[in-house]
């Protein structure tokens, strides 16, 4: 069998479908959003990668820095045959897992972006030929079909891409992966911890404008997708973070009233000066706030571990 597999598990319409349903939802009602999953087109992706290596985005720093001090603890703690990674993007961190467990038989990437996918497995493969990849383009939200794989089986949520859904969307979620684990399994889960408003804005709202770029290309995507008409220079990136429910929000912000005719939907929408669309929440937490989201799912945390500045967060988890 080749060592690397690559399975579309929606049909190939359905993402056209899904990204018609939420623009039309998302745009019709007040406040307009937008769900953060249609930012990672082929450009997005790149986007999010150049993001990774800005001074002022931390988390994924942050996160290697606790991948590299504990992937030894891990490996050892999961002895994973299987490693299941959701929104695997580039897989860069993760080599750090993969290169410390050494009974690993398969990993499953699964992510929306075929693109990240693609590179990730390209790389992986030139490096370790042996390794047996079944990349999964799929939304991790939806009923997620796993490939038959030897157990035990570890599920990596990494990048804090936890946070970027609504809490009712992150206990779903976390029921459903709940759902999917048997006796020996666990759950590998980073998230970016609450901290100083400035550190916070600043890892949103870089000196580059790369994190501009990547919040504007929602639009880019509808534009090409639905054949809209977006003007991407009437909108302003805004990072702004919420104290009370201590999430960072990405919006952009119509710098005149607007007209924008979304063809494929027979759609128009109005945007009024200074009107603002969110595009994205990434909710930061805290030991107890993961502690009780995993128990109400059915997991209980069994490892904590920050980086030394206490800025991001990995836990591992096991089924109740
Ligand atoms: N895990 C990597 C990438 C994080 S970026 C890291 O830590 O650096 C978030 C990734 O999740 C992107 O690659 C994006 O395409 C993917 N993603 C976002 N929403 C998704 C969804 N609903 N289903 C599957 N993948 C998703
Ligand atoms: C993928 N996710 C965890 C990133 C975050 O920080 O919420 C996406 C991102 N948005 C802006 N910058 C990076």
């Amino acid at each position: 069998m080749s060592p690397f597999l690559l399975t579309r598990t929606l049909p190939a319409d359905a993402t056209d479908a899904a990204l018609r349903a939420d623009v039309l939802s998302g745009l019709t009602k007040q406040p307009k959003t937008l769900p953060p999953k249609w930012f990672y087109d082929a450009r997005g992706s790149d986007l999010f990668e150049e993001i990774t290596r800005l001074d002022e985005y931390y988390p994924t720093r942050a996160e290697r820095e606790i991948l590299i001090a504990r992937a030894g603890e891990i490996a050892a703690l999961s002895g994973a045959r299987t490693l299941i990674e959701l929104g695997s993007g580039s897989s860069e961190k993760t080599r750090h897992l993969l290169d410390a467990l050494p009974a690993l038989h398969t990993y499953v990437p699964v992510d929306v972006s075929e693109s990240a996918l693609a590179g990730a497995a390209e790389a992986l493969l030139a490096e370790r030929p042996g390794l047996s990849v079944h990349a999964l383009v799929a939304d991790f939200t939806h009923a997620l079909e796993l490939p038959e794989s030897p157990g035990p089986r570890l599920v990596v949520f990494l990048g804090g891409t936890l946070g970027n859904l609504l809490p009712a969307e992150r206990a779903e979620f976390l029921r459903s992966v709940r759902a999917r684990l048997s006796p020996g399994d666990g759950l590998l889960l980073g998230t970016d911890l609450v901290k100083d408003e400035a550190t916070l804005v600043a890892a949103y709202e870089d000196a580059a404008g790369v994190t501009a770029a990547f919040n504007k290309n929602v639009l880019a995507v509808v534009n090409r997708e639905l054949g809209a008409d977006f003007p991407l220079d009437d909108f302003a990136h805004v990072a702004l973070w919420d104290p009370e429910h201590e999430w960072m929000e990405m919006r952009l912000r119509a710098r005149r009233a607007l007209t924008v005719k979304i063809r494929e939907l027979d759609l128009v929408v109005q945007f009024e000066q200074g009107e603002e669309l969110r595009t994205e929440i990434s909710a930061k937490f805290r030991e107890r706030r993961v502690r009780e989201e995993l128990a109400a799912a059915g997991l209980r945390l069994d490892q904590w571990w920050t980086d030394e500045a206490g800025r991001f967060a990995l836990s591992l988890a096991t089924a109740d």
